[in-house]
């Protein structure tokens, strides 16, 4: 084996580099699981197409100012990161109702969330990802006061960034997770990955999934989906 994997999720693994204990290599993996791991499958080509469109994302966010963890793609299905410590929560951006956002409320599939809201989940398999109130957090001393506002203003700005992006390739961004973390210096970074995995993708004109969904409720072929993402942004995988 040429690489130490010191982490191993459902989708990526991050590589440890030797000689270097600032940095990790994010390895996209073709798996794909949903429902808490109850349904699984692998699709060829998955790992390279959101290694590729995360990268893309990350470079966008980038240039707009956002902190992230990205340094470089590195390979078809690898980036170089910066090494943080993960805050425990899964932060969920809402512009339109979906997902479990309806079943909570019985809003209608579709309609807009306005202004955008953000969610926070607690990363936590075995409990099935709970929804989190910030009493919650703060009770759990996950993150504090001051940090929980750092990461939900950083959640809506990646929003107001990415938004126009989508829109141009004729996508609507329905509602996407993201993960923080903390670097050396306590600053609050944006980590993981933005990618059809973890985002829901309609197309503006059909309304058709460009996402996860499509394997989640067997809305037909995944790669092609991912495909048409990642050419209607212009990215090369
Ligand atoms: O299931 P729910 O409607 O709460 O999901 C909201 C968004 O967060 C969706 O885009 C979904 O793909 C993403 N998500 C995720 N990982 C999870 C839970 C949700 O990427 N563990």
């Amino acid at each position: 084996m040429d690489f130490d994997v010191a982490y191993e999720g459902k989708a990526k693994q991050l590589i440890l580099l030797e000689d270097d204990r600032d940095h990790y290599v994010q390895r996209f993996k073709d798996d794909a699981t949903a429902f808490n791991g109850e349904k699984f499958a692998q699709f060829e080509g998955k790992g390279a197409l959101n290694n590729a469109i995360s990268s893309f994302l990350f470079e966008k966010l980038e240039e707009a100012g956002v902190l992230t963890h990205y340094i470089e793609r590195r390979t078809e299905t690898d980036m170089l990161i910066r090494k943080l410590e993960i805050v425990p929560l899964e932060v969920v951006v809402r512009n339109h109702v979906a997902g479990s956002l309806g079943r909570r409320t019985g809003l209608k599939e579709g309609s807009k969330v306005d202004p955008p809201i953000v969610e926070t989940y607690y990363k936590k398999d075995e409990l099935g990802d709970p929804i989190l109130a910030d009493v919650h957090i703060k009770m759990l001393d996950i993150v504090d006061d001051e940090e929980l506002d750092q990461i939900k203003q950083a959640a809506l700005r990646v929003n107001d960034v990415l938004q126009p992006i989508f829109e141009k390739a004729g996508i609507r961004l329905v509602d996407f997770k993201l993960e923080f973390g903390v670097d050396s210096a306590g600053a609050i970074i944006l980590g993981d990955e933005i990618s059809p995995d973890t985002s829901r993708l309609w197309d503006i004109e059909s309304g058709d999934s460009l996402d996860k969904d499509v394997f989640r409720y067997d809305k037909g072929e995944l790669i092609e989906a991912y495909e048409e993402v990642a050419e209607r942004l212009g990215v090369e995988v």
